[in-house]
């Protein structure tokens, strides 16, 4: 008798938005700011109370087209699989040296638009900037301090993690050499690309050290400092505050708004809690794999990917251009409504007794009815 042994390999596979790549066994609880068409995400935060977020940066390089993962794609995956700030950067540096970063960031058929990726990886207690070109990456810890990313490269000598052949690699290519301190802004920034025009930066230091929930919810705001933009071309998409206490009986609490240009829109608290009620007015419709973003060649065509609150808020957005009074009344008790949550959640980050989950388990999902029965 022949006994057949029949050995079978389980590798579950994962679609992001171009690749599929391995899974892991488990994944964490996220909550994502996705640009609906793709798979990733360019912010969040997950129930370990991990953020984090990502931009589009320009390098001497130019930027892959072949389809790999984008840096949103990474953006999600490091939430994903990471319990910390520093294993959401492992993660995401080993994926990026396994699979390459790269394919189209816009949804447009008619050119490809290719960018490297900077993110900024926080958790209760530190915080990283992950900055790339390629598979070519540094890092930076933070503990202390105000720091922003912007669309430039910002950092420079002081360097805490870097890929083991990043240095070998820029001075085959003649960019450092190997002398002179090993600046990656320098070494990597085009040559007519200026360090410290981050908008960011001025407004924060406006705040003068302040870094409440209200204060970084004005710099977000911000018009003058071009940080808030709301341009025929261009529109601040979405925005995220994320208070997370390093005492880790407090809850982390996360603000989202959900909808565009954040000086017109307002910041609803959200935090992790098991059984947490989902909110599909704030998703946009699923198109499965119609989509023309998941169909080659890709996106031949735009679908109507907006939400209900996004609809509501479109409506609002004209009243306020159209509408001087009825605008500025509207405006005014949405700011209020935005003013109770902060205040409610200034509470829970204060009191002394533990979190009832039950208490916030329709936090977000209440906020953002309450805010659709005003726009109505
Ligand atoms: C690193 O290079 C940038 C860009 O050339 C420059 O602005 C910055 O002062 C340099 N920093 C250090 C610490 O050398």
């Amino acid at each position: 008798m022949l006994a057949i042994v029949l050995l079978f390999l389980f590798l579950v596979s994962l679609q992001c938005t171009y690749i599929e790549i391995e899974q892991v066994p488990k994944t964490h609880a996220i909550v994502l700011s996705r640009p609906s068409w793709l798979w990733g995400a360019e912010m969040g935060a997950n129930e370990h109370g991990v953020c984090v977020a990502n931009e589009a940066v320009v390098t001497r390089e130019p930027a892959s087209e072949s389809e790999a993962l984008l840096g949103m794609d990474l953006v999600r995956l490091g939430l994903e699989r990471g319990a910390t700030a520093k294993e959401a950067l492992d993660v995401i540096v080993a994926l990026l040296e396994e699979h390459g970063q790269g394919g189209n960031y816009y949804e447009d058929g008619s050119s490809c638009h290719t960018f490297q990726s900077a993110f900024l990886i926080v958790d209760r207690n530190e915080a990283w900037i992950l900055e790339t070109s390629g598979k070519y990456w540094a890092a930076e810890k933070i503990t202390e301090g105000v720091k922003c990313i912007c669309n430039q490269l910002s950092l420079t000598t002081k360097i805490d993690a870097e890929h083991p052949e990043l240095r070998n690699y820029v001075r085959s290519q003649g960019w450092w050499n190997g002398d002179s301190d090993f600046n990656f802004s320098e070494v990597f920034s085009l040559a007519d690309d200026h360090l410290a025009c981050c908008s960011g930066r001025e407004s924060l230091e406006k705040q003068g050290g302040d870094v409440s929930a209200q204060a970084m919810i004005d710099v977000l705001r911000d018009k003058d400092s071009g940080v808030c933009v709301d341009s025929e071309s261009f529109l601040t998409t979405a925005s995220i505050v994320s208070v997370l206490p390093q005492d880790p009986s407090f809850p982390c609490v996360h603000y989202f708004t959900g909808t565009p240009d954040p000086s017109r829109s307002i910041f609803k608290p959200f935090i992790f809690v098991d059984d947490v009620k989902l909110v599909p007015k704030v998703q946009s419709p699923s198109f499965g794999n119609d989509d023309p973003a998941k169909k080659i060649p890709r996106f031949q065509e735009k679908p109507d990917r907006r939400h209900e609150l996004y609809k509501a808020h479109e409506w609002a957005r004209s009243l306020l251009e159209n509408d001087q009074d009825k605008g500025q009344k509207l405006m005014r008790i949405m700011l209020d409504l935005e003013k109770q949550g902060l205040e409610a959640m200034e509470d829970i980050l204060t009191r002394t007794e533990v979190l009832d989950p039950a208490e916030v388990v329709d936090l977000f999902y209440d906020c953002v009815d309450t805010e659709l029965k005003f726009f109505k």
